[in-house]
């Protein structure tokens, strides 16, 4: 998981602080939580939003800026200061240090220095406490082949983390020209990939949530373009840069990558913590699992980030074996999803997530398992099984309020 440095910013050169800003928004290790243009309400600002660190920008005012760090440095301890200025006179470092700033930055500042400036207050941070808490996980679901249940997953994998407090979860449909996450969760969303994408450079993070779809569960929804056309307008480092806000943003990021594998896709893939490949158990989707891991060799760590998920176990009789597909793929079976059609059709139809549509049924109880699993509630070695009534429901007593019928702990 990578951790997240929530930031202020304080600089009453106009250019100067969207420069920086401009830097920070695009680092996916940065929440930017406030910024002022006013020296006199930053300690208030650094009061009422505690931000790990605090930005001070020196050249408009170095003496105020001075005073400022000293004020921070009694008021907000906690908070590390970062100071920028365009002189580089030994006597006003020397000064800003013994007021308290952690490092000191020359302008034009470079996006590396910054980076190794906030790298080193990170480190000593998480060096010097319990850590931050905060982090995000990128979940990419990929699938075997067309239709083998890879955005059922994902969409009902969101909604059952959203749930779970203290979880902030998206969804990112990368299937660009025929995904369907927001059929799935009867949304008409107003706005799309393509403005995250167009309007990146301006947005921040209450913008970026305010452009996503929010579902009754929490879960917030990224779909795909209204246009084909509009596609082409998507580049993998455009989604970088969605990816590093979407980090810095979200708990959980989830992302239903298309069945082209493209650039995108791949993008995506690389990006990801884990990737759940979901297959079925006949012999088209195997044989499709050993190329895909054989492509993924190519591609520095990933093969090691995929886990295999079976789904919809139970489909057929002629189905082959768990034990068959194991040797044939040369891996582990990391997850089992049974098959449910009736219930997996309704959910679909309906908009409404197994979570509420069928909150007992054994497929939704493996997702709920899988949750849990993915979140480190259930040890890797402990085999995940129902009790004798068939419950995997533990999850349940941690869910956040909400309306709609939740089955019992
Ligand atoms: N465990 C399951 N049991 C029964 N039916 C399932 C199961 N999982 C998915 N399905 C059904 O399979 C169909 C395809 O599912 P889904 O759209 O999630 O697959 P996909 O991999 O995302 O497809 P695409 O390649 O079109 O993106 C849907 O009708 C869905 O209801
Ligand atoms: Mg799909």
């Amino acid at each position: 998981m990578t951790n997240v440095l929530r930031l202020a910013i304080v600089d009453p050169h106009d250019a100067h602080r969207e420069a920086l800003k401009r830097m920070l928004l695009g680092m996916d290790m940065c929440w930017l939580e406030a910024e002022s243009s006013r020296y006199e309400f930053f300690s208030d600002i650094v009061a009422q939003t505690h931000p790990e660190v605090g930005v001070i920008g020196l050249d408009a005012d170095p003496q105020k800026a001075l005073q400022l760090m000293q004020n921070l440095r009694e008021t907000s301890p906690e908070c590390a200061i970062l100071a920028v200025s365009s002189s580089t006179d030994g006597q006003l470092i020397l000064k800003a240090m013994r007021s308290g700033a952690k490092e000191f930055l020359t302008q034009p500042v470079g996006i590396e220095e910054l980076l190794l400036a906030l790298e080193r207050i990170a480190a000593q941070r998480a060096g010097g406490s319990q850590g931050r808490g905060r982090g995000c996980k990128i979940l990419a679901i990929a699938g075997a082949t067309g239709g083998v249940g890879a955005t059922s997953l994902a969409v009902n994998l969101g909604c059952v983390l959203a749930m779970r407090e203290p979880n902030s979860v998206a969804l990112i449909d990368l299937d660009l020209s025929l995904g369907d996450a927001d059929v799935f969760l009867d949304t008409i969303p107003d706005y799309t990939i393509v403005d995250v994408v167009q309007n990146i450079s301006r947005l921040d993070f209450q913008l970026l949530r305010r452009s996503m779809t929010k579902h009754s569960s929490g879960l917030y929804l990224l779909p795909r373009p209204v246009q084909l056309q509009d596609i082409s307008l998507i580049t993998p480092d455009d989604l970088q840069r969605v990816f590093g806000l979407l980090k810095a943003t979200f708990s959980h990021v989830i992302i239903d990558v298309s069945k082209a594998y493209n650039r995108v896709d791949m993008s995506a893939l690389q990006v990801a913590h884990e990737v759940l490949l979901v297959t079925q158990l006949d012999l088209p989707c195997l044989r499709n699992v050993v190329r895909l891991m054989a492509s993924f060799e190519a591609v520095d760590g990933l093969k090691e980030k995929v886990q295999i998920v079976v789904n919809r176990i139970g489909l057929d009789n002629g189905h082959i074996s768990l034990k068959k597909a194991k040797e044939t793929i040369g891996r582990d079976i990391y997850w089992r999803l049974p098959n449910d059609y009736r219930v997996m059709v309704e959910m679909r139809n309906n908009g409404v997530p197994l979570v509420d549509q069928a909150p007992r049924a054994a497929i939704t109880q493996a997702i709920v398992a899988l949750a849990e699993h993915l979140s480190g509630v259930i040890p890797e070695s402990e085999p995940v099984t129902p009790d004798a009534k068939g419950r995997w429901l533990s999850f349940w007593g941690r869910t956040k309020a909400r309306t709609g019928t939740l089955p019992p702990a």
